[in-house]
């Protein structure tokens, strides 16, 4: 009998273009639909009895590859979700922070972020992290020359210290459209996840499943190196 308690949940938020192609309609109608599930998926863990935390890819470092006019739009919809969101954060007493490099982003996009960030930061009935110009290795170095420059010992903790997010495990990752691959999330924290793949295209995922991925992910054994 297993009791794994989910704390903190990390979403890769993949297959909105595919979606899009699927009905005819420009791969910009996929991240649309895509980010109205993040709505509803938030607004689910900020219910939920032990979730504290939900991390979603939003934006990778090796995002940029992508056609300027998609890039374009990504970063206009983000500014658009973050404006409609601010008042469900309030409502639903939900936390927001960025993590990521986002010292590449337009200083309108940044004040939004830090404005958003400071005005939810007592909330508390979930965080809502997005991954914004993320990369696990980017993370990884930038914490390390962090710690070179102050001086400190390179540990585990002094890594997990200064990285985006306070030193927190994924308890379960989940990645939809079907690709198996973590493509540079969180790579630290993913250390000892348990890790669910569902065919499932983001903009067509919902609670329902999601609970359904839990009841499984309360039901297996994780040994952490034990027996
Ligand atoms: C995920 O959907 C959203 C982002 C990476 C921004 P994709 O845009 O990767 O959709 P597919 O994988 O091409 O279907
Ligand atoms: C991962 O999806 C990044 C996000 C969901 C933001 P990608 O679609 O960029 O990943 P790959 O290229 O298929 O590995
Ligand atoms: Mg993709």
């Amino acid at each position: 009998m297993s009791n794994n308690t989910l704390k903190h949940l990390a979403l890769i938020m993949d297959g909105n273009g595919r979606w899009a192609k699927q009905q005819g309609l420009n791969r910009t109608k996929g991240h649309e639909a895509g980010a109205e599930v993040i709505r509803h998926i938030t607004t689910y863990c900020a219910t939920h009895p032990t979730i504290e935390t939900v991390t979603l890819y939003a934006f990778s470092t090796e995002n940029w590859k992508r056609p300027k006019y998609e890039v374009d739009f990504l970063m206009k919809l983000l500014a658009r979700y973050l404006q409609s969101e601010l008042k469900t954060y309030q409502e639903e007493n939900i936390r927001f922070i960025a993590i990521g490099d986002t010292s590449k982003f337009s200083k309108t996009l940044r004040d939004q972020i830090n404005s958003i960030e400071e005005k939810t930061k007592n909330n508390s009935s979930l965080t809502q992290v997005l991954a914004l110009n993320y990369g696990g290795r980017d993370e990884i170095v930038r914490a390390v020359n962090t710690i070179i420059k102050n001086g400190q010992e390179v540990t585990e903790s002094s890594i997990g210290m200064e990285l985006d997010t306070p030193y927190q495990d994924i308890d379960l990752l989940i990645r939809t459209s079907g690709e198996r691959r973590v493509s540079n999330y969180l790579l630290w924290q993913l250390s000892y996840s348990e890790l669910f793949f569902t065919k499932t295209l983001w903009p067509d995922f919902g609670t329902a499943e999601l609970i359904t991925i839990i009841d499984e992910f309360i039901q297996r054994t994780r040994r952490f190196g034990g027996i």
